[in-house]
């Protein structure tokens, strides 16, 4: 079976059946995917509001692809967007991908909009 490790949460580790949601199976072990408010006010795993973005720090390729609606909101939300700065290999909508291999991931990732990856990135009119 499929293992999740969670790097933040004390590597707590979570064995799934294959094709688990990963936001599920957070969940169901226990694990916050959510800060703060975004408890309470999320779109509960239809993925429209991208609170429960996490990163993947290994086994990106054990992870569904990216599906319509999270590369919509990566490219579009205005929270989405910048989130994902610095981030764009590793940043995934945990309620949108399913699980079919061992991944490590971090949960509640910062707004990096201070960090050197953010203002690193060129814009694309300074290029
Ligand atoms: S719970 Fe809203 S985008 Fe995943």
């Amino acid at each position: 079976m499929p293992k999740i490790i969670v790097l933040n949460e004390q590597k707590k580790e979570i064995e799934v059946p294959e094709g688990t949601n990963l936001r599920v199976a957070l969940r169901d072990a226990g694990v916050e995917v959510y800060s703060g408010l975004e408890k309470y006010l999320n779109c509960r795993g239809l993925g429209l509001c991208g609170t429960c973005a996490v990163l993947v720090k290994k086994g990106m390729e054990n992870l569904s692809k990216k599906n319509l609606r999270e590369r919509f909101h990566f490219t579009f939300h205005p929270k989405g967007a910048f989130a994902i700065i610095g981030h764009e290999d590793e940043m995934r909508l945990s309620c949108q991908c399913t699980v079919h291999g061992d991944v490590e991931v971090e949960v509640r990732p910062a707004f990096n909009l201070s960090g050197e990856n953010f203002w690193s990135k060129p814009f694309p009119f300074n290029k």
